[in-house]
């Protein structure tokens, strides 16, 4: 294993030995290539440079107790990169390619997936991206699926405690019938200004609420929402938040542990009446919120200030299932490396 102070890791980019990549030309997906250089290059016209031609996925590499190296549900992100490759007209990579890629980028860099007690992870960053030519606005005729692994630490401040989070009126991160559903650099682009003022004011993350009408709780910047009370887990349903595969997964956990699980519109004043809430996501797993501070109307949503019993047994299952030491019931998690 690579010499790291791993647990004094944030979540940022390290530089690792190999990436993957594979391209897209005359209709077809070529071979696998292995790459150790960082950089690409790329014409200067490129659809993703101009038009926003870029989709990204995020997901993790375990190194578990039982010295194995797991991923967790990669398949769930290969669909989710399909889907998103519909929504803005790229080529969809087949799940057996992205699934070969991500076991092969982790096994190359085997060295730097953190050792189980650092608390770090092995973030795996697949990237499409449209490469060939074109000043018209229109699709590339070429792309480029690259798949870059960096060693992190916690996404959000403490990793499992509580941090406050800021409601936004005067930014939307994409519009109701947009894209955000998708995985799309502009999406992120949308967000950076609400997320820079956030940080300023000494809260982790903007906290979005629909576009529309700004009645409803939509997402947690870069993580989905999720509030319990009366022994429901409620999350939200709306036409602009990413679908979280870590979300998907706490829900079926929830119902796994007793929990009824609702996922519908949440009209923000009902965020009172929630016992615990959280942010979930690949990079924040489990955030739990300690209040959440309207911009606008100047109330605040009090949670306390210590992780719920909920969000703890949440947290703790689901780490269980990624590290290989609860039972993977449902079938999530895959050995990569014996
Ligand atoms: N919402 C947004 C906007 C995100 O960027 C992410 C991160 O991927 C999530 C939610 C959480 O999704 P997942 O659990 O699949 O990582
Ligand atoms: C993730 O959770 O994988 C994300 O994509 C969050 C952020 C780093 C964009």
């Amino acid at each position: 294993m690579k010499d790291f102070d791993w647990a004094s890791l944030s979540f940022g980019y390290q530089r690792t030995d190999y990436n993957v990549r594979c391209n897209y030309r005359d209709g077809k997906w070529g071979e696998i290539e292995i790459s150790s250089d960082e950089y690409l290059n790329l014409h200067m016209a490129a659809t993703c440079l101009h038009y926003g031609q870029e989709a990204f996925e995020g997901l993790k590499a375990y190194r578990c107790p039982d010295g194995k190296v797991r991923v967790f549900r990669v398949e769930e992100n290969a669909a989710r990169l399909q889907n998103t490759c519909r929504g803005i007209v790229m080529p969809e990579v087949p799940t057996e390619l992205f699934s070969e890629m991500v076991e092969k980028v982790v096994r190359l860099n085997q060295q730097y997936v953190p050792p189980y007690e650092s608390g770090a992870t092995l973030y795996i960053r697949p990237l499409l991206i449209g490469t060939s030519a074109q000043v018209g606005v229109h699709p590339a005729q070429e792309y480029c699926f690259i798949i870059f692994v960096t060693p992190v630490g916690p996404y959000f401040k403490g990793g499992f405690s509580t941090n406050p989070y800021v409601i936004v009126h005067d930014f939307d991160r994409a519009a109701p019938l947009g894209t955000g559903t998708f995985k799309v650099g502009g999406n992120y682009a949308a967000s950076l200004k609400a997320n820079q003022l956030a940080h300023a004011k000494g809260y982790a993350s903007e906290f979005y609420l629909d576009s529309k009408e700004k009645k409803y709780v939509d997402e947690c910047g870069a993580a989905n929402f999720f509030g319990i009370k009366n022994n429901t887990y409620v999350t939200p349903q709306s036409s602009s938040i990413l679908p979280s595969i870590t979300n998907k997964s706490l829900m079926q956990i929830a119902e796994d542990l007793g929990l009824k699980v609702e996922r519908r519109p949440i009209p923000v004043e009902e965020l009172e009446t929630f016992e615990e809430a959280g942010a979930c996501g690949t990079a924040a797993v489990i955030s739990p919120i300690s209040r959440l501070d309207d911009a606008q109307t100047g109330k605040t949503y009090s949670f306390g200030d210590k992780p719920g019993p909920w969000s703890t047994k949440l947290y703790e299952t689901l780490r269980g299932i990624q590290y290989g030491t609860v039972e993977d019931k449902h079938g999530w998690t895959k050995v990569i490396i014996e």
